[in-house]
């Protein structure tokens, strides 16, 4: 559920019209509903309502300061893939110890900067990172608390460029072998092995994958336990997946995986810790676009909007759906007609939709891309010399740019030419 609906004919975010915004913010622009972020978290949290745990919001999906700090202020953790992001929770008021830092590629530099900053924990992906990390955590004179993130080969069932989980991909430790990556890490003087983590993809329509792999998890941290490792924590990961087309296949409900999440892992007693993205931010976020031309092709219309692939990859990157609406509500009943719904950026993936069934448009009208609130804005780029796309928080009734579209000096200002090239 969300909070953008059609009030007196026109599309609001809130209590707010989206022409409004448009009028005073120019297209396209990013907007999200500080309702639906807050309803959306909760229903998590409640979820494991009656287990110790933390939601850990994935700001991969969406790192604006603003939603940081909305989330932060819920009580919420973050789950961070790198120390930008770190830095950028830590700007957004989260304090280390509700920081966790997930990620394959994890630097020196970026231990060393979130150990004398505050870390809730480390979740290591392989042995040279754990040997690494030891001997930062040395240097500096402190421990570093970790989970290993465990590869417990189950098919996750989602898009192939999100599926995490299988023994192909990058991902955490084969769970054969963790249990040596653990006595080794047991044996650490810079490491403290607080748990275990799993993450197995992202979008999952279903719940049997997630369980699969937590009964592994289950059986693995009872191995452990034996083997003398204290293990107190379970990181779960994200991965719950939304509804993006109206009409197609209904995701699971959190209260359902909280009580798959209760019946797997709850006897253990382990504070549970989850880092979910997509459910939170997924679809408490629209970006809104005007429509440039109606172009007529051979057997097809284009509608060209302003919007494209460099603001929203993911129809390009992953052949994601996003529904396509018209900020003006349409009569009932009016005929509709099929477009291909595409950005002005010099490439045909710079396609939105092949003949999408809209109400006739024409050019300047406004249209919104629905769940646009996870991996939009955080995946956009300047492709084309196209500057970022400008975010708008809407809370109520009030409005607020959250971040700035930037100038073309900003954005022709970063480049140097060299001195010898004069
Ligand atoms: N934890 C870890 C370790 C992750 O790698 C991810 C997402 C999450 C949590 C959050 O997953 P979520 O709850 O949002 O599914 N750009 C892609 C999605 C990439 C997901 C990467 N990892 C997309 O637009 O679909």
């Amino acid at each position: 559920m969300d909070y953008f609906i059609y009030k007196d004919g026109t599309l609001h975010a809130e209590d707010v019209p989206l022409t409004e915004i448009a009028k005073e913010v120019g297209t396209p622009f990013y907007v999200y509903s500080a309702a639906t972020f807050k309803r959306h978290f909760e229903l998590f949290d409640e979820a494991l309502a009656g287990m110790d745990h933390l939601v850990c919001f994935a700001m991969k999906s969406n790192s604006n300061q603003a939603i940081l700090k909305l989330m932060a202020d819920l009580g919420a953790g973050m789950d961070v893939v790198s120390i930008g992001e770190y830095l950028r929770a830590k700007a957004a008021g989260v304090s280390g110890d509700k920081i966790v830092f997930s990620g394959v590629g994890k630097t020196r530099e970026e231990m060393q900067i979130a150990l004398e900053g505050g870390i809730r924990q480390f979740n290591v992906e392989s042995e040279p990172e754990l040997e690494v990390l030891n001997e930062v955590a040395l240097s500096l004179g402190v421990k570093a608390p970790i989970t290993i993130r465990v590869n417990p080969d189950v098919d996750a069932k989602t898009h192939a460029k999100i599926a995490t989980g299988k023994s192909e991909n990058k991902f955490g430790i084969p769970i054969a072998k963790s249990r040596d990556v653990y006595a080794k890490a047991g044996e650490m003087a810079g490491i403290d092995v607080i748990g275990v983590d799993v993450h197995i993809g992202s979008q999952l329509t279903e719940l049997e994958p997630f369980e699969l792999a937590f009964q592994k998890v289950a059986e693995l941290t009872e191995q452990l336990r034996e083997g003398g490792h204290n293990i107190r924590r379970l990181d779960l990961g994200g991965g719950l997946g939304i509804p993006y087309e109206k009409s197609n296949t209904v995701p699971p409900l959190p209260s359902d995986y909280g009580a798959m999440i209760k019946r797997t892992l709850g006897h253990l007693g382990c504070e549970i810790e989850v880092e979910p993205g997509r459910f939170i931010s997924g679809n408490a976020g629209l970006l809104v676009s005007s429509v440039i031309y109606i172009k007529e092709g051979e057997g097809r219309d284009f509608t060209i909007v302003d919007a494209a692939m460099n603001d929203l990859l993911r129809p390009a990157m992953y052949e994601a759906h996003h529904d396509i609406v018209p900020v003006v509500e349409p009569n009932a009943g009016i005929e509709k007609t099929a477009y291909d719904i595409v950005g002005p950026v010099c490439e045909t993936g710079d396609t939105f939709a092949k003949g999408r069934e809209m109400a006739p448009l024409k050019a300047d009208d406004l249209v919104a891309f629905r769940s646009a609130g996870a991996y939009a804005a955080s995946m956009a780029s300047e492709y084309n010399t196209r500057p970022l796309v400008p975010e708008v928080l809407v809370s109520g009734d009030q409005f607020a740019v959250v971040r700035q579209r930037p100038s073309y000096e900003e954005i022709i200002g970063r480049d140097i030419i060299p001195d010898w090239m004069s």
